[in-house]
């Protein structure tokens, strides 16, 4: 495998996977204005050097939600990535686990929480979506727990499913929709196709188990779309808090205000995201809000982040920026489209070794210990 950066990685994967597929994990919402917004307000960022400092032994470690992280990234949850590689879950989670960062599960995967806590030797994270059934909610919970997962990660910005609108030109809709193209297209990519029939797995897993009715995958898509939960308020997520026993995180924080009541209600840790763009076309970029929320709640409880991140010097920008930690999603799911396993391995090996060189260049010895500073706003020319 020659890829040398996560855009190697994209490319590959772009050519192997059916226009679909690849446009589902690549595309966001509406007029991407903030999967752009993500990327340009990263590169603006501008690095302040200490260039008198011995760098020879650097430290990368550091703990995010008290689970060992080798360097601060965790996979973010990516839905359905299991469509882009037989078992995809289950190879992410396995690269996390020999890498040492946590992996944290979507609650739309195709492989199922216990699929997942099989091939584990330590906690993951489980994400949930709320489905308007309490009792599905409840049960999802539970068996999070019961799986062993070390934290639960609350995504409160999937109040209704925003358009992607190159998936509704693929006809990756609820219901599906089969056009001449999208055949055309499946009969490009054999290797693909040969690859995924070898899938046992072709369900959302989790969810299946919750809504035994649905006879398919494309009736439980359905289902799913008709039921997530729009009434996601302070009285839910208190109840979530209640029903859970251990490390809690509210995914999709964007504002000072959200940031300290998520605290307020109970929350370890929240996750400042827009979800890579996927949902509010407009919000802001994660990395222009990340200070003011970081300065505000990060004494108390751990501000992650995530949004764009494309090389191991992102995880700088954003430490540098507040965080005690980040998330990445298409980075990861790039790799495992290209590369199955092995893709994940290099896509984590590359942020890291990304992340070992950015602290040289800038005179960091250890990760949780940057210099004031040190990520600044370019200056004005
Ligand atoms: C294809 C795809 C599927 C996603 N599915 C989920 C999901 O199921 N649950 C969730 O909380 N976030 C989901 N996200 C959002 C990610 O967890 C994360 O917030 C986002 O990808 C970060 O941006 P990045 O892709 O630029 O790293 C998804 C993102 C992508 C790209």
């Amino acid at each position: 495998m020659d890829a040398v950066n996560i855009d190697d990685l994209r490319k590959v994967a772009k050519r192997r996977l059916p226009k679909a597929v690849y446009e589902y994990v690549a595309g966001g919402s509406y007029r991407e204005l903030t999967v752009a917004r993500n990327r340009a307000d990263l590169d603006r960022l501008a690095f302040a050097p200490n260039n008198m400092v011995d760098v020879r032994q650097q430290n990368t470690a550091t703990t995010m939600l008290g689970d060992p992280a080798a360097f601060p990234l965790a996979l973010a949850p990516v839905g359905m990535v299991g469509l882009t590689w037989p078992d995809g879950e289950l190879h992410a989670a396995r690269a996390a686990e020999a890498a040492g960062v946590p992996f944290c599960l979507s609650g739309f995967s195709i492989a199922s929480i216990e699929d997942v806590a099989a091939v584990r030797k330590t906690p993951f994270w489980s994400q949930l979506y709320m489905m308007q059934q309490m009792e599905v909610n409840e049960h999802l919970i539970a068996r999070a727990a019961a799986a062993g997962c070390s934290a639960l990660v609350m995504t409160l910005d999937v109040h209704v499913h925003s358009q992607r609108w190159a998936d509704n030109r693929n006809g990756l809709t609820s219901p599906i929709r089969v056009t001449p193209g999208n055949v055309i297209d499946m009969m490009g990519h054999l290797p693909w196709i040969a690859r995924m029939v070898t899938s046992k797995r072709w369900t959302f897993a989790t969810m299946a188990k919750e809504h035994p009715q649905a006879s398919n995958v494309l009736s439980l898509a359905a289902w799913v779309n008709a039921n997530l939960f729009a009434g996601i308020d302070e009285g839910t997520i208190r109840w979530v808090r209640a029903q859970w026993p251990r490390k809690f995180v509210v995914k999709g924080i964007l504002t000072v205000d959200d940031a300290k009541r998520a605290r307020d209600l109970g929350a370890d840790a929240i996750v400042v995201s827009n979800h890579g763009g996927r949902q509010l076309d407009g919000a802001p970029s994660t990395i222009s809000v990340l200070p003011e929320i970081a300065r505000s709640v990060g004494g108390e409880i751990e501000v992650l982040w995530d949004g764009g991140v494309l090389t191991g010097f992102d995880i700088v920008r954003a430490m540098g920026r507040g965080a005690h930690g980040c998330l990445s999603g298409r980075a990861w799911a790039y790799g495992l489209a290209a590369h199955g396993r092995k893709g994940v391995d290099r896509a984590l090996a590359l942020l890291r070794q990304e992340l070992l060189d950015c602290m040289a260049l800038t005179g960091t010895q250890d990760i949780t210990k940057l210099a004031p500073g040190l990520v600044t706003t370019e200056p004005p020319l």
